[in-house]
């Protein structure tokens, strides 16, 4: 009996449709293996803009449900100018939030991982950046995104006052330190938690949790920054970290910044992790967006979804051999000199820059080869 694992399928809008068809195709070659002891039972369903545009909502009560029931869910991407007139509480991201949330996946892990084949695509010297492997712990339920009261009212002189609180209870720092903690004894056993506690109660007290909580990690070494400065550190020495766990918005920003350690956004995986009734719950997507620019155009890079894929494989599925196969097919596909536009440089031929579609493909048929 093969192991099979129920997927939902959410690709959504923009790119994310065009990316998602490509770890399509890598399913289907694992479903169709014969030697592989794995099967993925595949569902859809809708999230984001085509969600308000034919359920009304950015994500159906029948889709979280769907999710729920799954071992893991794979997201494409939200958004696009068609829905920027709506409201936050409308808007296609707030069915995003909705699903983290719904799911209770507190801990996003964002990996940043230089490919040495790709450090000339960084706007970084080499120096900086080459072998650079560290691993951004976001905390993603709680924190600026979810905090309460939050909203828009107007005031007595007929003025508006918008408000967002940024709150943690301790148990919610507590569980993503833990994870970082847990993560990091795995890799180089440091820590760099991030926080502005010289300004902000909520993460004084994030502070003083992570210090807490440490006394169980012993054989990790934690160190503390403000957020401001880590902004810094991230481009004057990215080496220097390990693990770095952050609050929601906070971790959303330097995300971004650290995408272009790695050459491009379209190269970061993330897998978002947590616990509901008692059960593992997982869901995968790349950090890039829908990037309604060049959607529809098969100029996309698959390489973030695809990685997603991988981080399923070896949080979801206990196949991190499988894993690293998906992993290595990407190097030898990107060795073979193979570029989607964003990771191109100005040595890259013409004939060696590839549409969504045909880096797939690549990537598929290296990956055949070795499974
Ligand atoms: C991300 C995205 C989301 C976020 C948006 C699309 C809601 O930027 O995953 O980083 O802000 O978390
Ligand atoms: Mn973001």
């Amino acid at each position: 009996m093969k192991k099979t694992f129920d997927v939902l399928m959410l690709s959504g809008d923009g790119i994310g449709v065009e990316v998602m068809a490509q770890v399509e195709k890598i399913i289907a070659l694992f479903n169709k293996n014969e030697k592989l002891n794995i099967n993925f039972n595949v569902k859809k369903a809708l999230i984001g803009g085509v969600a308000i545009d034919s359920e009304g909502v950015p994500v159906s009560d029948e889709t979280l449900s769907v999710a729920k029931s799954c071992n893991f869910t794979l997201l494409g991407a939200v958004g696009g100018p068609k829905w920027d007139g709506l409201s936050t509480d409308k808007r296609p991201e707030a069915g995003l939030l909705k699903i983290r949330k719904f799911l209770n996946l507190y801990a996003n892990l964002r990996p940043i991982v230089v490919f040495d084949e790709l450090v000339e695509a960084s706007p970084l010297k080499s120096e900086y950046i080459k072998g650079l492997d560290l691993m951004i712990v976001r905390e993603l339920v709680g924190g600026l995104y979810f905090g309460e009261p939050k909203g828009v009212r107007t005031l007595e002189n007929g003025e508006k006052y918008g408000y967002n609180t940024l709150a943690y209870k301790e148990s919610e720092i507590e569980r993503i330190l833990a994870v970082a903690f847990e993560i990091a004894q795995k890799r180089n056993k440091k820590v760099c938690s991030v926080d502005k506690a010289n300004v902000l109660a909520s993460m004084k007290l994030w502070r003083d949790v992570a210090i807490e909580t440490h006394k169980k990690y012993s054989n990790v070494e934690l160190t503390h920054i403000y957020v401001d400065a880590m902004a810094m550190e991230l481009i004057k020495a990215p080496k220097k970290y390990d693990v770095v766990v952050t609050e929601n918005m906070f971790g959303d920003i330097l995300s971004d910044l650290a995408s272009q350690l790695t050459g491009s956004i379209g190269m970061l995986s993330s897998a978002s992790l947590g616990k509901l009734d008692g059960k593992d719950m997982a869901l995968y997507e790349p950090v890039h967006g829908s990037a309604p620019d060049i959607m529809g155009k098969n100029l996309a890079n698959p390489i973030a979804m695809v990685m997603s894929l991988a981080m399923a494989l070896k949080y979801s599925c206990n196949e991190p051999v499988l894993a690293d196969k998906i992993e290595n097919a990407i190097k030898c596909v990107l060795k073979g000199g193979f570029r989607t536009g964003d990771i191109k440089s100005p040595s890259t031929p013409q004939n060696q820059i590839l549409g969504t579609n045909e880096m797939g493909d690549k990537i598929c048929h290296e990956l055949a080869s070795v499974l």
